[in-house]
C-alpha cells in the first residue's frame, strides 16, 4: 500500500472531472482501493474518492470506525443511488480536498446504493445517518461535485478565493 497525495482546492480542474466506471474490480482496482484506504487513514479522514488522488475512476472508500475501534473499511466501485428518503438530515461536512473548512449540509437521511465490492460482487446497501451522508458526499466527488456546491454561493466563493489566494502566495 502506498500513501498518495491528496488533491486540494484550488485545483478544481481535476476535482471537477466526472469519473469513469470501472470495467470490473480486478487486481489493479484492488491496489487502487488499498492506496486510497491508506491515504485516507493517514490524512486522517472517513471517506475518499479516487479522483481526490487524481484517478478519474468511480471508486471510493469509507470507514466510520472511531479511534480505538476495529477498522471497518467499505470499498465501493460504480455506486448507483437507487433510492433516497424524503426525510433530510443535516451534518457538518468537511473534505480532505478542502482542508480545515466545515459547513452544514442537508441531504437525504437514508439512501440505498448498488455497487461492486472489493471482490467485484454486486452489493446493495441501505445506509442512514452519517454513513448515508458520507456515501453521498463521496458519490458527488465521482460526478465532479464538491460539498461546497451544497452551501450558499457567498460562502462557496469565499472559501474558493481563500484557497486561490493561499496557492498564489505559496508560489511567490
Ligand atoms: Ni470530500
Amino acid at each position: 500500500m502506498t500513501t498518495r497525495s491528496i488533491i486540494t482546492l484550488p485545483d478544481e480542474k481535476i476535482l471537477r472531472q466526472v469519473s469513469k466506471p470501472l470495467k470490473q474490480v480486478d487486481a489493479a482496482a484492488r491496489t487502487l482501493f488499498d492506496d486510497m484506504l491508506e491515504t485516507m487513514y493517514d490524512a486522517p479522514g472517513i471517506g475518499l474518492a479516487a479522483i481526490q488522488i487524481g484517478v478519474p475512476l468511480r471508486a471510493l472508500v469509507v470507514d466510520l470506525a472511531k479511534e480505538g475501534e476495529d477498522k471497518k473499511p467499505l470499498f465501493v466501485a460504480n455506486p448507483e443511488i437507487v433510492a433516497s428518503s424524503a426525510e433530510l438530515s443535516d451534518y457538518e461536512e468537511g473534505c480532505l480536498s478542502i482542508p480545515e473548512f466545515y459547513e452544514m449540509v442537508q441531504r437525504p437521511r437514508d439512501i440505498t446504493v448498488h455497487y461492486l465490492d472489493r471482490n467485484n460482487e454486486a452489493m446493495e446497501l441501505t445506509a442512514t445517518g452519517l454513513l448515508a451522508t458520507c456515501l453521498q458526499h463521496e458519490i458527488d466527488h465521482l460526478n465532479g461535485v464538491l460539498f461546497i456546491d451544497h452551501i450558499s454561493k457567498l460562502k462557496r466563493d469565499r472559501v474558493v478565493k481563500k484557497f486561490q489566494k493561499a496557492a498564489k502566495l505559496g508560489k511567490l
